[in-house]
């Protein structure tokens, strides 16, 4: 039996994915074999020897110790795609309610009708003019980074009739086939700052992107620019961004991350993270990181890690060798010629490498025994060796 531990709620429908008589799932399971995760911190968390995969429903994954994870030959999945729908579609609402004051303006209705001897027809005509503002048709949008969510935003963006400025320096081939051919994709981010009215955020939060949106950013953007932050709330610089709000640089910043401060400035109108919180993407996010945990622990095919190359490969013999490694030279050697020397035939390998690791999988026509597990353990540089039986 594998045991899989839930880190937060995951909906029934993805759980449901797994095998009963192969997975037994819980809140409170030790020494488990993979964790379901959706945004429960997991930097201080004690790794027990069995985990050897983390399925995160959800894309951004900076809850999760990834270098801690590759070092102990632990993958880590997400699911990308799997809600960016839900986020496009708070997009649209971001840039309405940074547009017209709707929220100020439904509450205002409220507290005109809830006050004794107001005509609510009455007073509506007389004060609707507090909460005006303009249109988004024919407006700029400036999106930075394309990818699933991105890339959906654009489109959607065109369909309401506004222009469209993209940047993303690392588009992948697939992210640029669904974007539709009318965005302006910039090679230089000042070209998308200068033009656009609303600016929105969707790339990943680390290192290098922190604080992507600081004063200098927003001295290159349009006066009353309106700023969209549904990516991590560390992607903008907080002090620069209320010091531009106070200044009336940005004339409304729209966080689906808020704290104690950001929500109380004049002008954030603050979310409380509801980018992927609809029903449909909970689903989809489940569903995704469950058929995925579940085809490495029980096939070994590795697909959407972020830590790990994806492989994939049709059982060939009666064995299966999942074997994690640095991504170092004379490794497959290694390994081959320790299979050869034990006498053992490959009916198929696969053998791929991301970043500083590597994942090779390799089918035989024999069991193979621990002491074979053993002294391909002891091969410098690999991490983790797991014995699959079909
Ligand atoms: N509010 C929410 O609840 C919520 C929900 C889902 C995702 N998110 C956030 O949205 C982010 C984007 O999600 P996605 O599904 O589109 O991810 P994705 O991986 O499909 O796309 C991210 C894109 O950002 C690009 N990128 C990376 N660094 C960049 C940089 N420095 N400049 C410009 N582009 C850069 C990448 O090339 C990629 O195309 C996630 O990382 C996550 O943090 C938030």
């Amino acid at each position: 039996m594998y045991r899989i531990k839930t880190m937060n709620k995951i909906s029934s429908t993805g759980l449901d994915h797994l095998d009963k008589s192969r997975f037994q799932v819980g809140d409170d399971l030790e020494n488990e074999d993979g964790i379901l995760v959706r945004s429960a911190p997991m930097h201080d968390y004690p790794f027990p020897d069995a985990l050897r995969a983390i399925a995160r429903a959800g894309a951004g994954t900076n809850n999760i110790p990834i270098d801690r994870c590759s070092e102990h030959g632990i993958v880590v999945f997400n699911t990308p795609g799997a809600n960016a729908n839900a986020v496009k579609e708070l997009v649209v609402a971001a840039m309405l309610i940074a547009s017209r004051d709707l929220l100020g303006g439904a509450d205002w209705v409220q507290e005109q009708a809830h006050t004794p001897k107001v005509d609510v027809v009455e007073a509506v005509e007389k004060g609707k003019s507090a909460f005006v503002g303009p249109e988004i048709y024919k407006k700029t949008l400036g999106v930075i980074g394309l990818g699933a969510i991105g890339a959906l935003v654009c489109n959607i963006a065109l369909d309401l009739g506004m222009d469209v400025y993209g940047y993303d320096p690392f588009l992948s081939v697939d992210a640029a086939l669904r974007l539709d051919r009318h965005v302006h994709v910039v090679k230089d981010i000042n070209e998308l700052y200068r033009v656009s009215d609303y600016v929105t955020i969707h790339i990943p939060y680390n290192s290098s992107t922190k604080d992507f949106i600081n004063a200098e950013a927003i001295s290159k953007m349009k006066g009353q620019v309106r700023v969209l932050n549904l990516a991590r709330g560390g992607l903008v610089n907080e002090d620069d961004m209320i010091e531009a709000l106070e200044s009336g640089r940005v004339a409304k910043y729209v966080t689906d991350f808020p704290n104690n401060r950001i929500a109380t400035v004049k002008n954030v109108i603050a979310l409380p993270h509801l980018g992927a919180s609809t029903p449909e993407s909970e689903e989809n996010c489940a569903v995704m990181a469950v058929r995925q945990l579940q085809d490495y622990l029980v096939n070994g095919n590795i697909k959407n890690s972020v830590n790990l190359p994806n492989v994939s490969q049709d059982w060939s013999g009666t064995a299966r060798l999942c074997i994690i490694h640095k991504n170092v030279p004379a490794m497959l050697t290694q390994i081959m010629s320790t299979l050869s020397d034990d006498g053992i035939n490959v009916e198929n390998m696969t053998n791929k490498s991301k970043k500083d690791y590597a994942y090779t999988l390799v089918d035989v026509n024999t069991r193979i025994t621990d002491q074979v597990a053993d002294e391909l353990r002891s091969i410098d540089g690999v991490i983790r060796v797991r014995v699959l039986n079909h």
